[in-house]
């Protein structure tokens, strides 16, 4: 007994808090602001479970920017690779991916790869014991008695974070990574759309001081709401929103980034503001959440980028996009130097690489190499 009590209140590091908030069962955990809710995501002063973007620092943004930097490096040769790929062969890596993805899941799969991880999948909730009545609680119980992490992406928000509450009560709590829940959050996303600008900017000052413009559906993209919070960390930054006034951000984030000093215009003009954007943030329409064909309003010839628009684009600016594209940057785009969408593909696996060496805390052996 006095064991399991010991080995309890070793979860997140033990802090009273922590302990308080254990005893909350999980609709009253929900309802605690976020500032609470993060610490319970924690252990020893790090992040613990990627749930949110606003679990990051500007001091984890800049360590994960070192990390991606130093192994990007290191990879560069055959040996490195090698030493990469022992690094964590002794690990396994769940994918619960019940919800379509083809980047996400293949960067995390080959993150894996990279550090010798060994991967098992559930891409379907039908192929599993849910299908049977097994609850969400058991089935992430289940694959914590497998895996060291569980990287997963959910229709449902909060999900993910539901999960790590449910992990972080048992004798065996594993990291879990929200590879996007919902309408909610993908901050994975927002880390490698973060690396790409910081990295394309650095030239010039590095991210702070930049105006970023996002367009499409920005109420329901989870990418542009992470990408908000976590830009939150940058100084002195402009942020243009700009979507037909039906699928404006929700409030609560455009609150968050006025009481955090961004300089916020919100617009539902399109090309009047390129010029003045130093990256556009491109973004579909999100019309799989529609309810009652909402997405057929949505006037896809004003928020696309062409040869056209590209005139109005400042020649050190940069074009961004989560992907997968529908209509809104034409493939002729890709082209022009200005294009990173690509690139930024590409750093989502050098990111994800540097999440997980970030929480098997390996940081200081990679440095050190
Ligand atoms: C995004 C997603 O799934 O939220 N895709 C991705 O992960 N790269 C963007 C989208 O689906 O629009």
């Amino acid at each position: 007994m006095v064991n399991i009590k010991k080995k309890l209140r070793g979860i997140n590091g033990g802090s009273m808090f922590s302990q308080k908030l254990r005893n909350l069962d999980w609709k009253k955990f929900q309802a605690l602001p976020t500032h609470k809710r993060k610490e319970y995501f924690a252990k020893d002063g790090r992040i613990f479970d990627v749930l949110f973007s606003q679990q990051f620092s500007r001091a984890t943004l800049d360590l994960l920017y070192r990390i991606i930097n130093k192994v990007r490096h290191i990879h560069k040769t055959k040996d490195g690779a090698k030493w990469l790929s022992s690094l964590l062969s002794t690990k396994k890596a769940m994918l619960y991916f019940t919800q379509p993805s083809t980047r996400t899941y293949l960067s995390f799969v080959t993150a894996c790869q990279t550090l010798g991880i060994q991967t098992a999948d559930v891409r379907s909730s039908q192929t599993s014991s849910e299908m049977k009545g097994e609850t969400f609680e058991d089935t992430i119980q289940t694959f914590s008695s497998y895996f060291d992490v569980i990287i997963m992406r959910n229709p449902h928000e909060g999900h993910a974070e539901k999960a790590s509450f449910v992990l972080n009560n048992t004798l065996r709590p594993i990291p879990i990574i929200n590879a996007g829940s919902g309408k909610d959050q993908h901050p994975t996303q927002a880390l490698l759309d973060i690396y790409t600008l910081q990295k394309s900017f650095s030239d010039v000052g590095g991210l702070d001081n930049k105006t970023i413009m996002m367009v499409g559906d920005l109420k329901r993209g989870r990418t542009v709401h992470s990408l908000s919070y976590l830009l939150t960390n940058y100084n002195k930054m402009k942020i243009i929103l700009s979507s037909p006034e039906q699928f404006r951000m929700g409030t609560e984030i455009t609150e968050f980034l006025k009481i955090n000093n961004i300089e916020l215009l919100e617009t539902t003009e399109f090309k009047k503001f390129l010029p003045d954007a130093d990256a556009v943030y491109m973004t579909r329409i999100q019309d799989e959440h529609d309810t009652n064909n909402e997405s057929s309003s949505y006037d896809k010839k004003k928020y696309t980028i062409d040869q056209e628009a590209l005139k109005d684009i400042k020649p050190t600016s940069f074009i961004l996009h989560p992907l997968p594209r529908i209509f809104e940057i034409k493939r002729e785009v890709d082209k022009d130097p200005r294009a990173i969408y690509w690139r930024q593909v590409r750093n989502g696996m050098w990111a994800r690489v540097a999440l997980l060496i970030y929480l098997f805390r390996l940081e200081e052996k990679i440095f050190d190499r």
